[in-house]
């Protein structure tokens, strides 16, 4: 090889190997930027999925809310009729004080006042109208711990978990599901519970508590007018396991593959979302558990949400 030929080739080596480096520069330059296309893209899913899980709450809570009215409505209704006759006896009681008063005033004789005192305790009854102001005040007292109870089972239903896990009593998470579907499912279907004794877990209390909901609707909308729905829980060896059964339609083989998939329903529009078990498998996942199905067409389906129940809090000093 020349000299020159040497140095020719040199040259055309040394420019290849610029290229090489321009392309390999260029190269990571488009992996930099895409991925942080795919960080934003990544963020932006989380952000819609949480979102998504939000919405699904609120339209349950929409075929929630006309029942949790009337849930409310009615308490409320027997404390105003209850306060009503209350204010009448109270006028009652006033007169017949009233009364006495004046007789005393009026110089009569004790025999007189006596026998007129026993009068009018008659005219005005007072001696039911104090029995049945104990019984009024107890069935309002009822009523509004009724409300009260209803009210803070929709905030903690609605609620949006804040990332910390905190101490949830899963029996308590199950009981206030049940307390807002009461008015849903009580005219359509009948419930039976039993609640094992269950240790307390580390967990999201809103998010449990959606979960049971939805297995708890689906159930109810699966049933037949006066359908059994039969809801349990119980420590098994390292798992706390909730059971959700029923004995409605059940669900097809072809229906089984879909059943976790985000949109997939069977209902119609405005009664379901298709959201309700594929957000409830994310948050049993979060938890470190599972949820099995059992089904049979025609006789029944049961849900069985698996929690881990070794996640106990740290015990406190
Ligand atoms: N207990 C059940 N019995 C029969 N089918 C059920 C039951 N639970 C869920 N499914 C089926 O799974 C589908 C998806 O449920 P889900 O994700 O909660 O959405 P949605 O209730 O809004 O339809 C339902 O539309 C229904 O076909
Ligand atoms: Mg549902």
């Amino acid at each position: 090889m020349t000299e020159a030929e040497f140095h020719k080739a040199y040259l055309r080596e040394k420019e290849l190997r610029k290229q090489a480096e321009q392309l390999l520069e260029d190269r990571s330059r488009e992996l930099y930027r895409s991925n942080a296309q795919l960080t934003e893209a990544n963020q932006a899913l989380h952000e819609q999925q949480r979102a998504m899980v939000q919405s699904e709450k609120m339209a349950s809570l929409g075929v929630l809310a006309a029942g949790v009215a009337h849930e409310i409505n009615n308490p409320l209704g027997f404390i105003y009729s209850n306060f009503s006759s209350l204010v009448e006896g109270l006028q009652d009681i006033q007169r017949f004080l009233n009364q006495a008063d004046q007789m005393i005033a009026s110089g009569q004789t004790v025999e007189q006042i006596r026998n007129s005192w026993r009068e009018g305790l008659m005219i005005y009854d007072i001696a039911y109208l104090l029995s049945d102001y104990q019984n009024l005040a107890v069935e309002t007292v009822e009523g509004l711990e009724r409300v009260k109870q209803i009210v803070s089972d929709l905030k903690s239903f609605t609620r949006q978990d804040d990332g910390n896990k905190v101490p949830v009593d899963v029996n308590e998470c199950l009981r206030a599901a049940l307390n807002i579907l009461n008015n849903q499912t009580k005219y359509h279907s009948q419930i039976e519970v039993e609640y094992g004794e269950l240790p307390v877990i580390q967990g999201y209390f809103g998010k449990l508590n959606q979960v049971f909901v939805n297995l708890i609707a689906n159930a109810d909308q699966a049933v037949e007018e006066n359908g059994l729905i039969r809801v349990s829980s119980r420590l098994n060896g390292q798992w706390i396991e909730v059971s959700i059964a029923d004995n409605g339609h059940g669900i097809s083989e072809e229906h089984k593959k879909y059943l976790f998939t985000p949109f997939f329903t069977t209902k119609p529009v405005g009664e379901g979302t298709g959201l309700g078990l594929s957000i409830s498998h994310n948050s049993v996942e979060e938890h470190g558990g599972e949820i099995r199905v059992e089904s049979e067409v025609g006789s029944g389906t049961t849900f069985t949400v698996r929690l881990p129940a070794g996640s106990a809090p740290a015990p406190s000093d």
